[in-house]
This record gives structure tokens, sequence and C-alpha cells, in this order.
């Protein structure tokens, strides 16, 4: 059964990102262009994101965009670039996608109202996707281009833990090695290769770390999201970026933290370890090991620097909290009183010193701001790592076979962070890959390829998205409607349900 080939466009705008893509394919999605135009360089004036100031931007960017987006398309199909690339294209289009919530609503609207737009002068159905479904599909991203024979191989050797359901098994009866030689693959799309290949996944967790959120999201089945944790306060990459603030270092914090916090380690690396007297290395247990490592590095660089902080150690917030919740204010503020120690000491090298309104002060040292920016990071992976941990962990006591562990959103772009998920979860865990890991439409065209796929196959002509979000703005429930009844007539619809 050979399936149609399936071309849309993505828009994204939830924030700071103004972001286009094109993803095509019949039955493995592949982004072909990911135009993204970050406003980065406006949001450092000020520190962090004026939502005013986004909107405005989106408006300047929206089209140039799509424009850029398109035109390798247009190359494709015309041999040429012209300057009516938009008109040109829309046409060999199937559906556009794009984000509608949560996001800051003035951007959303730029890129929904486009999106509107665009669908009525084409005439083309349109998808509305969730922003945080988009980077869940981002780190599925891997799983929907790879082969089904190569994930069928794997089961059957038993080289990965993924689990088959009965539903599966009964569609593709290969319960030995004989048999899957003999096996058909083209019978698989009895379900839809992938399909198959996304049911393969699940249940799964997923934790989604960005500037706007930090969620533990339980997938029990696609489309049927749950969320089991998330954070009380701050979002993981708001930390980031405000003790990134704190540290002097520009927006957006986390690649600064990140390259101050390898710098760290790279210094602890070349100087030869030096422990304090009082210490009994013979007494302590693993985990004290590890943090006396930090310690250590931490006391050489001191007896340079000649840190008056006996210890640069920083809480792990909630982390026995006993559910499933997180905080960032506590870590931010136990930087904010760490900052202020070092900075009132009078004793520092006195060339770095200078005299303030409220009495002596004086800044930071680079050794100073690489050992905090190395302790917070470690202190936001522990918290995340082991908080997931525990997920998986209670989830599993409650008989729910996770098959998938996910990290995506901006912040798991972190390398520290990628690293401790692999030495936790092994080859249960999927990651976003880096290029996706922030604002961008190309995730969000992948979430809308699965949502298209999944209406033609099964005949449906609901669009269903349980994601249950708090604080939900009625004015994105008000586009949905809209949207509703812009497109009565067209074979993609909206739940009326949807949450936003
Ligand atoms: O997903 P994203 O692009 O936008 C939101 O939906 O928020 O995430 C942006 C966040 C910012 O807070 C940024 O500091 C953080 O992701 N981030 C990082 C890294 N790269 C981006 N945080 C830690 N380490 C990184 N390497
Ligand atoms: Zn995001």
């Amino acid at each position: 059964m050979k399936q149609k080939n399936l071309r849309i466009l993505a828009i994204e705008s939830s924030c700071d990102e103004t972001s286009a893509a094109i993803i095509e394919g019949s039955d493995s999605p592949v982004i072909k262009s990911n135009i993204i135009a970050s406003q980065i360089d406006l949001h450092k004036i000020t520190g962090g994101v004026v939502p005013e100031v986004a909107a405005r931007a989106h408006c300047e960017a929206i089209i140039p965009v799509i424009e850029q987006s398109l035109a390798p398309l247009e190359i494709e199909l015309f041999g040429k670039k012209s300057d009516q690339t938009i008109r040109n294209v829309l046409p060999y289009i199937d559906a556009i996608a794009v984000t509608v919530g949560p996001g800051l609503v003035g951007s959303l609207l730029v890129g929904v109202e486009t999106a509107k737009a665009l669908a009525f002068a084409g005439g083309k159905p349109l998808i509305p996707v969730n922003h945080l479904e988009g980077h869940i599909f981002a780190a599925m991203q891997q799983v929907l281009n790879s082969k089904p024979e190569a994930l069928l191989r794997q089961a059957q050797d038993g080289e990965q833990s993924r689990t088959i359901n009965s539903k599966q098994t009964s569609n593709l009866k290969v319960q030995n090695s004989k048999q899957f030689e003999k096996l058909d693959i083209s019978k698989l799309n009895i379900v839809s290769n992938l399909e198959f290949r996304i049911s393969n996944l699940l249940p799964a967790i997923a934790l989604l770390v960005s500037g706007g959120h930090t969620e533990l999201v339980l997938i029990k089945d696609m489309f049927d999201y749950e969320i089991i944790g998330q954070t009380l306060d701050d979002a993981a990459g708001e930390a980031f970026d405000k003790v990134a603030s704190l540290l002097g270092l520009e927006y957006p914090g986390g690649p600064a933290i990140s390259a101050l916090a390898e710098e760290f380690v790279k210094n602890s690396k070349s100087q030869t370890p030096r422990l304090p007297s009082t210490w009994h290395v013979g007494q302590v247990n693993s985990k004290q090991i590890k943090s006396l490592k930090l310690q250590t590095s931490n006391l050489e660089l001191a007896s340079n620097l000649e840190f008056r902080t006996s210890s640069f150690k920083l809480p792990r917030p909630m982390l026995k909290s006993g559910d499933l919740n997180f905080s960032f204010s506590g870590l931010k503020t136990a930087v904010v009183n760490l900052v202020k120690q070092l900075e009132s000491n009078r004793d520092g090298i006195s060339s770095q010193t200078h005299l303030g309104g409220g009495g002596a002060k004086r800044d930071l040292l680079r050794g100073e701001k690489q050992a905090i920016a190395y302790e917070f990071q470690e202190a936001v992976a522990e918290v995340l790592v082991e908080k997931s941990y525990q997920a998986y962990q209670k989830l599993s006591t409650m008989n729910y076979k996770l098959s998938t562990i996910l990290l995506t959103g901006g912040v798991s772009a972190n390398k520290r962070l990628r690293q401790s998920f692999k030495e936790r979860f092994g080859d249960k865990l999927l990651i976003s890959p880096v290029e996706l890991c922030g604002d961008n439409a190309g995730m969000i065209g992948l979430a809308a390829f699965y949502r298209y796929k999944k209406q033609i196959i099964n005949n449906k002509s609901q669009i269903s998205n349980k994601f249950q979000i708090q604080n939900s703005k009625p004015i994105l429930k008000s586009i949905i409607y809209n949207l509703k009844s812009a497109f009565p007539w067209k074979a993609v619809d909206v739940d009326p349900n949807l949450e936003l």
C-alpha cells in the first residue's frame, strides 16, 4: 500500500523565535527546511523577553521567514527562486500547521493569523499544534525517520527493552527470528509504519525543559498526555537565564552558564586536588566522594583566589519532596546570596575591589563565576534527572511498562544534562537533536504530520489535544473557535474541548 506524499508548511511564533518549516514524506516525515529568526539580540538589551517587543518583531519577520522556508521547494519545482515565492509554492502545499499555544498571546497571534490567512487564500486545511507536543515530537524525530525493519530486528533480538504491545504483535505476527525473515514489511502498513514506530515508544515519560516550561509529561498513548509534575515557580531555563544575569552574562543564559561550567572543569583538571586536612577520605561514601571532588576543586581554586566561603554547595530543591514537582526560585536565591557574600568580601584581591555607595564591594572573579556556574548546573541537572527517575520508578510501581524517556526543550541542549540523562536511562532515552531543542517550526510540522496522517488513516474528523495547561487563556480558545468557523468545510477539524 503506497501512501500519498504529504507536504506541510509549519509556523511557530509562540515566544521569541519566528520560524517556518517544510515537512514532507509519505510515511517518514523529513524536515526539508527549518528557518528560525531569533530575537535574541533584541532581548539581550532588556535581559529577557518583553512580550510587546517580541510580538512586533514577529510581525516583521513572519513573511520573510515563510518565504525563506519555501525557497528550496520553489527551486525544486521551478528551477529558480522568484520574488513571488509564497504565491508560487502555496498550491503545492497540502496543509498548514501552526502553534496555537501555550505561549505569549501577542506572539502566538502573529503566527496563527498568518497561518489562517494562508490557509484561507490557498484553500488548505489548518492543523493547530500544541507547542509542548511539538517539543515531544522533536525528541522522537530520530524514530520518526528510522526504518521499521531496524526497529523490528532490534526488538526481535532482544537488543532493546521497548515492549511491543499486543495490538502490534497481532498485526505483525513476528514471534521468532525465522518468521521475521519471511516478514513482508509492506504488510506493516495495516497500521502504518509511522504509527507502529510511535506506538513502539509508548508509554513514555517526557521531561520538557525550556525557558517557560519544566514539565514531566506521561504519554499514555499518542495524544493522551498527563502532566505528572511541573515547576511551582521558575522554569529551569528561566533559572539559567536569571543566574546568568547575576553573573553578568548575556541572555540567553543557558549556553553562557554551560560554557563557564566547562571552563571550571577544565581548570580543575589542570590542578592537583588538595584535600583539607580535616577530611577523612576513607570514611566517605560514593555520594560524598562526588561532592568531595567538587569541594576539592573549589578549594584548589580558593587557594589561589582566597575564597571566603567554605563551600559552594548549592541546594537541590524538591529532590526529596515526595512528589514530582520542581522549584527553582530557591536555587536562584541561593546564588543571589552567594554572590552577595562574595561581593561584600572586602579582603578579595585588592586590584579587583571598588567602593560602592553602601560600602566596599568587589567584582566576582572569573574563577568564582566558573565555580558558581558549575555548581548551579550540577544542581539543576541532578534535580531534573533524579526527579525524572523518581517518576519512572513511581509509574513502574503503578504497572506502567515505560518504554521510553524523552528529553526535550531548549534546556535539553545542555551537554551536562544530556550526559546525566544518558548515564541514568541508557537506551531507553531519546533526546531531541540539538538543532531541534529550541523553538522551531520543524518540530511543529512533525507533530502536525502525524496528526494529519492519523486522521487520514483512521478517517477521524476530530483532532483532539488533551494537554491540560493551567491558567488557560480564553483568548486562545476564541482563536480556535474562529478557526473552526473560518474553515467549517475543511477535512481537519478542531476539537471543541481543546484545552489551551
Ligand atoms: O525551548 P526554548 O527555545 O524556548 C522556550 O519555549 O522557552 O528554551 C529557551 C531556554 C532559555 O532559557 C535558554 O537559556 C535555555 O533554553 N537554554 C539552555 C541551553 N541552551 C538554551 N539552558 C541550558 N543549557 C543550554 N545549553
Ligand atoms: Zn519551547
